[in-house]
């Protein structure tokens, strides 16, 4: 049996308690949540990769599934950003710092960072998107030396609607990982960065990657992905060197409910993250 699943075997069918230690609006629908494992044993046994996801639980209420938005690099909490849609997060919005609820995983497949040493990697992001995504990014960051170029694409609607904002314009201007924001729309036209859709960035980089030493990694609202493959393809990136986070509906997060079965595939299990060249003949999925 390997360490993961030795690890898996120990915790991830149970629910174990989180205090949340910090919370702030991110923007008028989506907040930020930092918990800590209030057990020291779990804590030292929850690991977990960058793209991996867990299942909040409240009891009388239900559960629901969320993206772990910190790296594993930052081991003393985990962070997510929720955004209000129904009934659980409205429910889990009321919680404050302090409270105490209940967490299991981690889930899914999670991205290799091991495979990306070496490369050039596009990180590409839009909208929640940017939640899983920090967490690749902030591995990137805190582990620079591995990787050749980093790129980060993120787009939102509007300058309000861009989840960590400040934290992404410090990063910008760190410029440890070559930071690019784009809104669709600058109301006030005071937005200091790129105005136009994240796609717009993409051939910003043709000149300075080498495409076949390229991984891109996306997640955003369903729409965007077929227009950021496109500039990907044109960039030459292999079709193979697209990792897609496809999140789809999910109960169990393990395989026993099939919620979450598109064209045959456990997101779950196989998921959420997929090649571009595994999934281009699925219209489901993409
Ligand atoms: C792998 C994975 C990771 C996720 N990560 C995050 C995250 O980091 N942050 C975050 O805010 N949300 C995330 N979600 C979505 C989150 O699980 C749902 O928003 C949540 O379950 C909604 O619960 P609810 O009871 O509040 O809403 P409900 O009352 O169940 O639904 C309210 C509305 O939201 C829609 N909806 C609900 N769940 C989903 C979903 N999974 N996909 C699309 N539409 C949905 C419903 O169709 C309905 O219109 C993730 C989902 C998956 C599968
Ligand atoms: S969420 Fe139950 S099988 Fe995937």
């Amino acid at each position: 049996m390997t360490e993961e699943n030795k690890i898996r075997e120990d915790h991830s069918y149970r629910d174990f308690p989180v205090e949340i230690i910090g919370l702030k609006d991110l923007t008028s629908d989506t907040r930020y949540f930092k918990v800590r494992c209030l057990n020291e044993d779990m804590k030292n046994k929850f690991n977990y990769k960058p793209g991996q996801f867990v299942i909040f639980s409240i009891p009388g209420v239900g559960e629901a599934t969320f993206s772990i938005s910190s790296p594993p690099t930052r081991r003393d909490f985990v962070e997510f950003g929720m955004r209000k849609v129904g009934t659980f997060t409205e429910a889990f919005f009321k919680l404050k710092e302090g409270d105490v609820f209940n967490m299991r995983g981690p889930y899914g497949n999670g991205f290799e960072m091991e495979s990306l040493k070496g490369r050039d990697i596009i990180i590409v992001a839009g909208g929640l998107g940017a939640v899983p995504l920090r967490s690749v990014l902030l591995y990137a960051e805190d582990r620079r030396e591995e990787f050749n170029q980093v790129f980060f694409l993120n787009g939102a609607r509007s300058p309000d609607d861009m989840l960590f904002r400040e934290d992404f314009m410090a990063m910008a201007a760190r410029g440890i990982v070559d930071t690019r924001l784009s809104v669709d729309k600058d109301p006030t036209g005071e937005w200091p960065y790129d105005v136009g859709f994240v796609t717009t960035l993409i051939p910003q980089l043709a000149e300075k990657i080498k495409a076949e030493n390229t991984t891109a990694l996306i997640c955003g609202p369903p729409g965007m992905y077929r227009f950021v493959i496109q500039e990907l393809l044109k960039l030459n990136v292999p079709k193979d060197q697209i990792l897609m986070t496809l999140e789809r509906r999910m109960k169990c997060g393990q395989g026993h409910c099939g919620h979450c079965v598109v064209g045959g595939r456990y997101t779950c299990l196989d998921g959420p993250i997929f090649t571009y060249y595994d999934v281009q003949h699925e219209k489901e999925l993409i």
